[in-house]
């Protein structure tokens, strides 16, 4: 078996031989495929990527048949019970778990630079009273390449540590700012005492209380969330920060540019879709007929099925566990009853067995978000917290890999070609 596709090309009659490599041809090689002398060469047409690997990468593996998601090749299950978010950031960016000194050493870095420029707050405060969170927070990140300007020495391993050190460090500080402003209260500095996702919770809610400190088991689901959300190979705000992050700029620009893809309905906002599938369907009653809906394709059971898992969604499993958790501190949110009936019903269907649909992270998140006295538009600045991390470990490994390019893909010309231009002065007679 030789590792090559032999393609003929019917309008020439000629053949070509393509080398595979980990199952995938070189783009290039086709080009070499030409109708004639003046041909421009074939090319693929994929908009949305949906057959094409535009880079390697050893951050996260995914196998959407079985159900598997793996960050530097550990399971997700085993990180999200037995680790941190802040280890799971160590390891995402460095590619192995810490030792003992790289762990204190990472986690003092992280602590130590949470808080922001002053003047970071005032320009925040300078946004209409009911701007969007995800906004700010995508304003407030770019904002940062202008107190950061050495950051854009990204040849520099030791400057490009410091970068994601600080971004690490500073977005839920930001996050929790654009909390604050859409309610009128006072922004709450960090908390440097406290772990990385208790600080956060005390950021968003303190009061005039000395000091806050969440209960133990609303961190630790917190930061599962945050492992869960933390990479997910090349979706569509990776590959934002890496299209972005190709032509060279700085990090907190690219970063900027993930939030910005991260704030579109079909990327991030599902989970709050899924609040209001529950809210409308009501009561348990209601069931039925709305399933029947959904298989009469008047709509879509919001938080089923996947682009890419086709069994479970390994997250959803995780996040269910946590919804437990969760309630158990706040009290049962009256949605979960409807959403784990739905389910259930859902799961014994034959339409969503046949098409392979099974619950997604956001079926379950969206509630337990609710539970923590989220609105909606915060939702998706949760998730940006989390993919933080993922998104820098990608941009780092991009501006590290000799066989990446400044991002450019091809069209396909669909306009005019060769008119003659008449000034507006001969055209409006
Ligand atoms: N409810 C009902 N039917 C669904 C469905 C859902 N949530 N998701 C997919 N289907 C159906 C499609 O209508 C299609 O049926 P058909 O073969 O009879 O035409 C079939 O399942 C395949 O769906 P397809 O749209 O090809 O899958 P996809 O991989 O392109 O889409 C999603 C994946 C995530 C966009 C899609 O499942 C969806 O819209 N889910 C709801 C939104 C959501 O939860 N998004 C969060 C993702 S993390």
């Amino acid at each position: 078996m030789t590792d090559s596709l032999t393609v003929r090309d019917n309008r020439t009659g000629q053949e070509y031989e393509v080398p595979i490599a980990d199952g995938t041809i070189k783009a290039a090689d086709l080009g070499k495929i030409k109708a004639g002398e003046d041909n421009p060469g074939l090319a693929v047409y994929d908009p949305g990527f949906v057959n094409t690997a535009s880079c390697r990468s050893s951050v996260t593996y995914i196998d959407g048949e079985k159900g598997i998601l793996e960050y530097r090749g550990y399971p997700i299950e085993q990180l999200a019970e037995k680790s941190s978010f802040l280890e799971v950031a160590y390891l995402l960016v460095h590619g192995a778990l810490p030792t003992k000194v790289e762990y204190e050493a990472w986690v003092h870095e992280i602590t130590y630079h949470t808080f922001v420029h002053e003047n970071v707050k005032s320009f925040m405060q300078g946004f209409r009273y009911d701007a969007h969170p995800m906004g700010m927070l995508m304003a407030s990140v770019g904002a940062l390449s202008t107190f950061y300007p050495d950051a854009r020495n990204i040849s520099d391993a030791e400057n490009r540590h410091i970068q994601i050190v600080r971004m690490i460090a500073k977005m839920p500080t930001l996050g929790a700012w654009a909390f604050r402003h859409a309610q009128g209260k006072p922004y709450v500095y960090p908390d440097n005492d406290l772990s990385y996702t208790a600080n956060f919770l005390s950021m968003l809610f303190k009061m005039s209380e000395s000091k806050f400190e969440a209960d133990e088991r609303l961190v630790k689901a917190l930061d599962v969330l945050f492992i869960l959300h933390a990479d997910h190979e090349q979706n569509c705000s990776t590959n934002a920060v890496r299209s972005v992050g190709s032509s060279q700029v700085d990090p907190y620009s690219a970063v900027a540019a993930g939030v910005g893809a991260l704030y579109g309905p079909l990327h991030g906002g599902a989970n709050e879709a899924v609040l209001r599938m529950l809210r409308r369907i009501g009561s348990k009653e209601n069931i039925p007929a709305f399933i029947e809906g959904v298989k009469n394709g008047n709509e879509k059971l919001m938080g089923f099925g996947h682009r890419v898992y086709k069994n479970f969604d390994p997250r959803a499993t995780i996040i269910k566990k946590a919804c437990d958790d969760v309630f158990e501190v706040t009290g049962v949110n009256p949605l979960l009853s409807i959403a784990k009936e739905l389910e259930k019903i859902a799961l014994e269907d034959e339409y969503f067995i046949k098409r392979k649909l099974y619950p997604n992270v956001d079926f379950y998140s969206g509630l337990i978000y609710e539970a923590f006295q989220f609105p909606p538009e915060m939702f998706t600045v949760l998730f940006a917290i989390g993919r933080t991390p993922g998104w820098l470990s990608q941009w780092s490994e991009l501006v590290q890999d000799k066989e990446q390019k400044i991002a450019r893909p091809k069209q396909i010309y669909t306009g005019d070609r060769g008119l003659t231009f008449a000034p507006a002065s001969e055209r409006w007679k």
